[in-house]
């Protein structure tokens, strides 16, 4: 029996050494549970990453200057921001425990540089970074992404001139020698033409008028409706050749790409760490010591300009760029904290995310701005408003004084000198006086004019 067995042990040994198919009885093929190591029967859900004694240290930035992305709380040292609420969220998501503890990086006087960030990530100084961290072509080098948590692209901001709010927006279509030859629109065929020669004169010229009128009308549009700059700089190519100062991110690799991928002279580069130097470098401007444009990524610029009204982005973003958490190379939570990223962006949960740190007063439109309805209001016209006012005021006043000129001189030519007068009060007489002068306005001025025309007719003769 034994002998038996051996030898068909040795036969299915030959046969496998010959590539054939070795098929087993059926009681064979039955397979007691699997007991994992660690003598855990249950099929484990993913990796032991880190352990509560020996957990993943994750890096992220000490922000300074929009700190609303991430940084470091100084008085209970925890970490908070929108990364890094996204980052709890995601790893809710994550089928396994991920014992951590944030660290942060930066030295709370500046924003840290994020090359270097990404450095110690890849050095293992960090087993991670989490923050607002751009995934560029030098770092995916470095470490592993994971899937991008917000698009971002590089723009150019620049001072722009809100036309609504000025009261003189109205002169600002005609140049001042257009404004003297203002008069001929009004000077319309007041007389009938009677010669051909006549009728053609007058035709060119309401043809002259007409696109007079019509041309302030679309400039006046354009002025009201589009964006006006008020620099010679349109965008980022008008802004490298303008030899101007240009600002850029404390930290950010907006500095590296605008110096070696725009060959921008690192003379011309100011570094900037907040929004109010962002604010203060553009309002002095070049000429005092600020800069031409600031070029930084999208989310920033939507944030300092939901803020702001003479600034402005110029044109579309010049590069394509997004946000991720670098792990280091080959880490397998890259891969599930991606896909826990993509749960999150398909359940809106990331964009409620965004909202509650971005859109406290209320929300902004894709480039940040609260949406602006496009109508003008009162402050647009407030000098025209004024000067119709003026004007009818001033009209007013000389039409009454010459009214009351006009009365003053009717009433002596009527007034007979020997009339009892002292027994009427003062009060009525000067009721009486009012009544007439109105009486005296509402009459036709030709039939004044008429009046005066006239010889004046002695008071004796009038009275008879
Ligand atoms: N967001 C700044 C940087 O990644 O350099």
């Amino acid at each position: 029996m034994l002998i038996e067995t051996v030898e068909a042990l040795i036969m299915r040994l030959l046969m496998l050494s010959k590539g054939q198919l070795i098929s087993y009885p059926r009681e064979a093929q039955k397979l007691s549970n699997i007991t994992w190591p660690g003598g855990e029967v249950e099929k484990p859900r993913g990796w032991v990453i880190a352990t509560t004694e020996k957990p993943l240290i994750i890096g992220f930035p000490k922000r300074v200057g929009f700190s609303e992305f991430a940084t470091d709380l100084n008085y209970n040292h925890s970490a908070q921001g929108y990364c890094i609420d996204l980052f709890d969220e995601v790893r809710k998501l994550v089928p396994y425990e991920i014992p951590f503890r944030f660290e942060p990086f930066g030295d709370g006087l500046k924003n840290p540089n994020y090359d270097e960030l990404v450095r110690l990530v890849a050095d293992g100084v960090f087993d991670a970074a989490v923050g607002d961290i751009a995934i560029t072509t030098n770092r995916i080098k470095l470490v592993d992404f994971t899937q991008p948590f917000c698009a971002t692209g590089l723009v150019v901001v620049a001072p722009i001139v809100n036309s609504t709010s000025s009261g003189w927006v109205f002169v600002k279509p005609f140049t001042l020698e257009m404004w003297f030859s203002f008069s001929t629109l009004f000077k319309a065929n007041y007389e009938n033409p009677i010669s051909t020669l006549g009728r053609i004169v007058m035709v060119v010229w309401l043809f002259l008028l007409l696109v007079i009128t019509s041309s302030y009308t679309a400039s006046l549009s354009s002025i009201l409706t589009v964006q006006q700059l008020s620099t010679c700089i349109t965008g980022i190519d008008s802004l490298i050749s303008s030899g101007l100062p240009v600002g850029y991110q404390e930290g950010s690799f907006a500095y590296s790409y605008l110096k070696n991928n725009l060959n921008i002279h690192a003379s011309r580069l100011i570094s900037l760490g907040s929004l109010e130097e962002y604010e203060s470098a553009l309002r002095r401007g070049p000429k005092n010591g600020g800069v031409a444009a600031i070029v930084d990524e999208t989310p920033y610029v939507e944030l300092f300009l939901s803020t702001q009204t003479d600034f402005g982005i110029l044109g579309l973003p010049f590069t394509r760029s997004a946000w991720g958490f670098a792990f280091r190379k080959d880490s397998p939570l890259a891969g599930d904290m991606s896909t826990a990223i993509l749960k999150l962006t398909e359940s809106g949960q990331l964009q409620k995310i965004k909202k509650k740190w971005f859109c406290k007063s209320g929300c902004s439109d894709e480039r940040g701005r609260k949406p602006e309805p496009k109508q003008l209001n009162l402050s647009s016209f407030w000098a025209l408003y004024s000067l119709c006012g003026t004007f009818a005021l001033m009209a007013f006043f000389l039409f009454l004084i010459r009214a009351i000129r006009q009365y003053i001189r009717y009433k002596s030519r009527q007034m007979d000198p020997s009339s009892p007068t002292s027994s009427i009060s003062s009060s009525i007489l000067f009721s009486q006086a009012i009544h007439n002068f109105l009486k005296f306005i509402d009459e036709k001025e030709e039939a004044i004019k008429k009046m005066f025309a006239q010889p004046a007719i002695p008071p004796t003769q009038a009275r008879a």
